[in-house]
């Protein structure tokens, strides 16, 4: 049975490797791949390894990680004593959120992004406002839409909560001294609304004082990262399947079914209906062109073309704003809490371009490695099923209210059965769990 339709055969000088296995449930299945294909298989073979993080010199203390756990688990780092890291991103649902906005203090006005895999991104949030893990935490403890919290107030919190003081001060050393209400109000934090009485109460400190609670701050925020790079899984049944590939594995097949590993050969592309086939290095035009590498991602932005939904804020700007906001961050890579200001780790930030109107409405490319834990999908949860996602792209049916569709996407002449194989290849993407005890509160 050859189950490559032969509008998708590779031009005739391509060499044809025939697999044959017994995939089990639908018995002896022969999967055709190209040896363009196969290269492109190989590069996408993982699961990935974790990038170091310099600037963070706990990032692989387990002691910060078991204190990031804490802390993760943690509502009373929050204004209503409620909210915690995992009310929005729950363990249950591959550290995502079931529903399309989050609601912490308010509702969010983008969906959440999963924590688990987050250690292999490049840039964090949609927009890449953050260029770590550890930047990344400070956001939403402070956003009033999610944990509502403030830095000073939260500093005080670890001071006088002996499990947090005594975890916290095993791993950053002492504490500053805090007691001081005249140096160090309940609540203060930086703002640019000059009548806003946080910001005014952050103004009135002393530079010292202000630079005392970051540091606290930017340490809680840390130790979380360290916790976030254990929430990594192992290998995928693609990944097995790719090994045996590589190494002529026939048994080792087995561990992709006839349907996904049609799908993995339509995401590899080298489809003869795809316009950019002949520069396909320079150009693309294949899901897994963007979705490269083991991380499934290219770690990059694009404006994907989705249309607008009732419940976001159609002109969302994405990395055109993100752009300038990981720069003015005060807890980047390259700033007075990074623990490597100079690393050559941080160079894509020091030599970061200014934003352009390619940027407009760009998001960043999740990386699809255990995406089928999770869902809706895209920036706004724009779709609640994998199913509508690649209907999605097959169709390109929509258009962006913000910028314009990126010109590598084209539409994919795909038949219901291509679809459902797409479909059954991304679900073969979730990875090995971590650690069960990683995977709630402490
Ligand atoms: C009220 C819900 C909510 C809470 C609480 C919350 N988050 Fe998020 N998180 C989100 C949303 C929404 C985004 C995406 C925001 C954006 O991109 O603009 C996000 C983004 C992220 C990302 C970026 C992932 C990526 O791929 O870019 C990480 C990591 C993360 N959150 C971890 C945390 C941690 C750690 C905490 C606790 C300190 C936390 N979140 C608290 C909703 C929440
Ligand atoms: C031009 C680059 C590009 C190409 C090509 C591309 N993607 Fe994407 N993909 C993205 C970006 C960017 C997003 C996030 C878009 C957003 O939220 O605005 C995304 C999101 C997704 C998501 C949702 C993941 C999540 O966690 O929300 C899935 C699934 C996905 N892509 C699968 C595919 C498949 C399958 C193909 C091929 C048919 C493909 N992509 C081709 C860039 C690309």
């Amino acid at each position: 049975m050859l189950l490559v339709r032969p509008r998708r055969l590779a031009a005739p000088a391509a060499l044809l490797v025939s697999l044959t296995a017994c995939g089990g449930d639908e018995g002896a299945v022969a999967v055709t791949y190209t040896d363009v294909q196969r290269e492109r298989i190989a590069s996408l073979a993982g699961p990935p390894s974790l990038p170091d993080d310099p600037t963070n010199a706990v990032a692989d203390d387990p002691e910060a990680a078991a204190f990031g756990q804490l802390l993760f688990f943690d509502p009373r780092l929050s204004a209503d004593g409620e909210v915690s890291c995992a009310t929005c991103h729950d363990p249950e649902h591959g550290f995502s959120d079931p529903a399309r906005l989050s609601t912490g203090i308010g509702t969010t006005g983008r969906h959440a992004p999963p924590a688990l895999g987050a250690a292999w991104n490049r840039w964090q949030f949609w927009d890449g406002r953050c260029d770590s893990l550890w930047c990344q935490a400070t956001g939403p403890w402070e956003a009033p839409l999610e944990h509502g919290g403030n830095r000073t107030r939260f500093a005080h919190l670890v001071a006088e909560e002996p499990d947090l003081r005594a975890a916290y001060e095993a791993v950053f050393g002492p504490l500053p001294d805090l007691s001081d209400p005249e140096r160090f109000p309940a609540d203060a934090a930086p703002g640019d609304d000059p009548d806003d009485p946080l910001a005014q109460a952050w103004e009135a400190m002393t530079e010292a004082d202000r630079d005392a609670v970051n540091r606290v701050f930017s340490n809680l925020a840390k130790a979380v990262a360290a916790y976030e790079r254990r929430l990594v899984t192992g290998p995928s049944a693609f990944d097995r399947f790719a090994e045996a590939l590589a190494e002529g594995d026939d048994a080792g097949l087995a561990a992709l079914s006839p349907a996904a590993r049609r799908g993995l050969g339509l995401f590899v592309g080298d489809n003869p209906a795809n316009p950019f086939r002949e520069t396909v290095d320079a150009f693309g035009g294949d899901c897994w062109t963007c979705h490269a590498g083991s991380a499934l991602t290219d770690f990059e932005f694009h404006n994907t073309g989705l249309g607008p939904r009732d419940w976001l804020d159609p002109e969302d700007p994405g990395r055109y704003a993100g752009i300038e906001l990981v720069k003015a961050q005060t807890f980047n890579g390259t700033g007075r809490y990074s623990d490597a200001p100079d690393a050559a780790a941080t160079d894509v930030l020091r030599y970061l371009r200014e934003p352009s109107s390619e940027d407009l409405a760009a998001f960043k490319t999740p990386s699809l490695r255990d995406v089928a834990r999770r869902g809706p999908y895209m920036h706004g949860g724009h779709f609640d099923t994998l199913e509508e996602v690649v209907d999605f792209y097959a169709d390109l049916a929509e258009s962006p209210e913000l910028g314009h569709r990126d010109h590598q996407l084209y539409p994919i002449d795909l038949d219901e059965q291509d679809r459902a194989d797409l479909v059954a290849f991304l679900e073969a993407l979730d990875g090995e769990l971590p650690d069960a005890d990683l995977l709630r509160a402490p």
